[in-house]
């Protein structure tokens, strides 16, 4: 039995971007809502807030006047935090700072009843940490929603060192309860979702750094053809480069500087020139009015191919094979399972990624015309897809695999040979991270994938897409890419080693 019903009383605290959009939840699901906020007149304007977005929902036919109107009554507004008193859980949603946090949740424990559960929205403080100056730190669990509240699924659930176990089980429950996607995790810096996040960023700017590719192609290929809703730049944009670089650099220090965090000094420079992204006008892109909108790199057209020859397996690529039947293209097959999968066309071969430069792939496997193409969500509906030609490949090899792809419907671009290339690095070291977050009793796998698709909305988890890939196919994508840069930041986790060694 949860100590939680609809009659419990829900405080929050801080009515700021996600206090209130907290208390909107918690209201919806038919729960007494107290809203506190330090700042005179903030709850009362939250509440305002919220009342404009429901009246919006009215307007479009998605929610009744009265349902709204309830809704919103159901939140209260209090003058001072010991009106706090009745509530059942209390949510703290106010400024990031542990000992604000700290000072804070003393006052609560001595207001509240023993029994009331306290929850905090930190996204980067450790629980165990906020808990430790409390009388009462068995009550304390973290409850972290992501912006806005009233519409992201996901709520991680995390315990601190101190937390009670069925109190994470009952905070677990009241947010599915609430219609949201709860995961346990265990405090830890980043937690799921702003750990297993960071190579979706870290990724794209280090192939921008070494000049693989522009950010409106890098941005065009994790959409188009990696099924994101943004791409790395303009999400780090929207968020703001002192909000994104702060994370990072939080997460990196949190794990004493382990070089799979490394911060990026292309961010360094745009946080320090000011450039934070949208907010101030400019960041990656320029928001200016008058600004040209950066276009991604795009091939021109090339013919197309009248036969190709397939040799081997494909494996996630073989979804391509009916796309160039479609175009009338005349497919040669040629069994083998010696070989790696490869595409025959013209003077070209066309191989998916396997995480080295195509350079060095072309010189080992004696063919100098090898094209490297990315990875893709989904290759049947991917409007884009990026070529990476080894150095050696001729203009005409290059030509015929362009007009292949071209031929099965995909805008084409031709990136800088770079290893892994961009959404197939970024996915595997997702994936990798996750296994990692798994490894350290973090969560569990499913979490990972739950979290990332409820929290940031991923078209997919990353611990399912490297399943689909094949385990062993994403090991391999790691170990060369530590073989091209002799760098700790893209060991394997052992969880994924042991399950590729396991047979997965
Ligand atoms: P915000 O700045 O929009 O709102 C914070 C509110 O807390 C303000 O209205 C402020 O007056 C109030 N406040 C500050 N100190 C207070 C105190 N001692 N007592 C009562 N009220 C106080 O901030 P936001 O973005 O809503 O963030 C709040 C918390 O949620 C932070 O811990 C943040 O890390 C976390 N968070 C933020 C997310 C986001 O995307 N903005 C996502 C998930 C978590």
């Amino acid at each position: 039995m949860s100590r939680f019903s609809t009659d419990s009383v829900i405080a929050v605290i801080g009515a700021g971007t996600m206090g209130a959009g907290i208390a909107q939840v918690a209201a919806k699901a038919g729960h007494q809502v107290l809203l506190f906020d330090a700042a005179e007149g903030a709850a009362q304007r939250g509440i305002d807030n919220t009342a404009k977005g429901l009246n919006k929902l009215v307007e479009r036919g998605r929610m009744t006047k009265d349902d709204a109107d309830a809704l919103v009554a159901r939140i209260l507004p209090v003058s001072v935090i010991n009106d706090l008193a009745p509530a059942n859980l209390v949510i703290e949603a106010i400024v990031e700072r542990l000992d604000i946090k700290q000072q804070v949740f003393g006052q609560l424990e001595d207001i509240c009843a023993e029994s009331t559960v306290i929850a905090t929205n930190t996204s980067s403080i450790s629980v165990t940490a906020i808990g430790s100056s409390m009388k009462r730190p068995q009550n304390l669990v973290g409850m972290h929603f992501f912006n806005p509240a009233p519409i992201m699924k996901l709520v991680e659930v995390i315990s601190g060192l101190d937390t009670d176990p069925q109190i994470a089980a009952d905070i677990y429950d009241l947010s599915a309860i609430w219609g949201k996607l709860p995961v346990h995790a265990k405090s830890t810096p980043g937690f799921i979702v702003n750990r297993v996040a960071r190579p979706f960023y870290a990724e794209g700017l280090r192939i921008n750094q070494e000049g693989a590719a522009d950010i409106a192609t890098i941005d065009a290929l994790l959409r188009e053809c990696g099924g994101f809703r943004m791409g790395p730049f303009e999400l780090m944009d929207l968020i703001g480069h002192d909000v994104n670089y702060a994370v990072t650099c939080s997460v990196f220090e949190a794990f004493y500087n382990d070089p799979r965090f490394l911060p990026s000094l292309i961010q360094k420079e745009l946080v320090d020139a000011g450039h934070f992204g949208r907010k101030s006008g400019k960041g990656f892109y320029d928001y200016s009015e008058d600004a040209v909108k950066a276009t991604p790199a795009t091939a021109d057209a090339q013919s197309a191919p009248s036969s190709i020859t397939i040799e081997g397996d494909l494996g996630v690529a073989e979804a391509l094979v009916p796309l160039f039947e479609q175009a009338g293209v005349k497919i040669n097959r040629v069994e083998n399972d010696e070989v790696e999968g490869m595409i025959m066309v013209g003077d070209a071969t066309l191989m998916l990624t396997n995480g080295q430069f195509t350079t060095q792939r072309a010189g080992e496997t004696m063919r100098p015309n090898l094209v490297n193409f990315d990875l893709a969500l989904d290759y049947t509906t991917a409007s884009r897809i990026a070529l990476a030609p080894a150095d050696q490949a001729s203009e005409d090899a290059i030509n015929a695999a362009i007009g292949l792809f071209q031929a099965a419907g995909k805008a084409v671009s031709i990136i800088d040979d770079v290893p892994g290339m961009a959404v197939m690095r970024t996915v595997c070291m997702l994936a990798n991270e996750g296994f990692d977050a798994v490894n350290q009793q973090v969560c569990d796998d499913a979490a990972v994938d739950i979290a990332m698709k409820g929290g940031v909305n991923y078209p997919c988890g990353p611990i399912e897409w490297v399943t689909t890939l094949g385990l062993s196919y994403a090991l391999d994508v790691l170990d060369n890419l530590i073989d091209a840069y002799g760098e700790d930041r893209y060991r394997a986790s052992p969880l994924l080693l042991r399950k590729v060694a396991g047979g997965a």
